[in-house]
């Protein structure tokens, strides 16, 4: 039985994540941990507890942890690359600070822990093609450094005090339930929307830019396998890269093309968001995690692509006949 906090349960990964992990662990208790201003709603709310929790205030995430006999955390705080580009000190506060208190509180309750690592942890000078598991790890942005100190402090606290912790560096993460906000990667959630309304789609990274990108069912259960895993067979913890596409905004235009043929698309670059997205890999490779947890994604772009275009059709209203 597993009784789990989801910090940050409001948000683009904690409104699906929590509702999958009150499905996978239904004898135990999921609690959503959320901020005043962003409340849980509609099912997230109904079908379980939630609390309030600030990860900048150890004593609520404490008292949500003594309360419900937590085992586990889920930390989904964060801000996203653009928005930590903004509001650098609020970034390393929430994602450093942040994870300090979790930590020093799993560490005396005896809680594993999540904390998502990103594509954004790697910089200019990682390899681009292939990305290994382990190699340069030199971030040029405010969301890059958190990134990297998450990674190693998070295995310090494995190493030094025996505090489960584990990850996955997440590529940029598609859904159709909650948008992302702030995030270099946000465009190709966007691109689906704007092509379901039949509004032409202003995309502020360039041709060419090739990142990693992954379908929410994939990252969901990647989060829920990772925690899952056979502790002896993991030789890396934080964090392992995990992949299942690569493309450009071309490329992803053209697979919503074959679904919605009138679709348009013009460039309007964002100098901060295509300065990060130069910055990250094209492609990781994700061997380590096939190979020590068994990691196996199940949506490429084409599956994906019907996939957002149905469920947005049905989201947003629009009839199938929309081209
Ligand atoms: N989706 C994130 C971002 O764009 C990357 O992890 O900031």
């Amino acid at each position: 039985m597993k009784n789990v906090l989801v910090i940050g349960s409001t948000g683009q990964i904690g409104s699906e994540l929590t509702m999958k992990l009150r499905k996978v662990y239904h004898q135990g208790t999921i609690v959503a941990g959320y901020i005043p201003g962003a409340e849980p709603k509609g099912e997230l709310l109904e079908s379980g507890p939630s609390e309030i929790v600030n990860v900048t205030s150890a004593h609520t995430i404490a008292e949500a942890v003594d309360k419900y006999d937590i085992d586990t955390i889920y930390n989904l705080a964060a801000l996203l690359s653009a928005t930590a580009e903004r509001k650098p000190l609020m970034a390393w506060d929430i994602q450093m600070n942040g994870l300090l208190n979790i930590l020093e509180i799993a560490r005396e309750k005896h809680c594993a822990v999540f904390t998502p690592s990103s594509i954004g942890s790697f910089g200019p000078d990682t390899p681009r093609d292939n990305t290994p598991q382990d190699t340069i790890q030199r971030p040029t942005s405010m969301y890059g450094v958190t990134k990297v100190a998450t990674e190693l402090l998070s295995d310090y606290y494995y190493h030094k005090y025996g505090v489960d912790t584990r990850s996955v560096r997440f590529p940029g993460l598609i859904s159709y339930t909650t948008l992302p906000g702030g995030g270099t990667t946000d465009y190709a959630v966007e691109i689906y929307y704007a092509a379901v309304k039949g509004e032409t789609f202003i995309c502020p990274i360039a041709e060419g830019t090739y990142m990693d990108m992954m379908y929410m069912p994939d990252a969901l259960k990647a989060a829920v396998e990772i925690m899952e895993a056979d502790p002896r067979y993991l030789h890396h913890r934080n964090s392992f890269n995990i992949a299942s596409m690569s493309f450009d905004p071309e490329e992803v235009y053209e697979a919503i093309k074959k679904e919605i043929p009138g679709f348009k698309m013009k460039y309007q670059i964002d100098p901060v968001r295509q300065a990060i997205a130069d910055s990250w890999p094209n492609r990781m490779d994700d061997t380590c995690a096939r190979k020590e947890w068994g990691w196996n994604p199940s949506y490429n772009l084409k599956s994906m692509t019907r996939d957002m275009i149905k469920h947005l059709r049905e989201k947003l209203g629009y009839s199938q006949e929309s081209k």
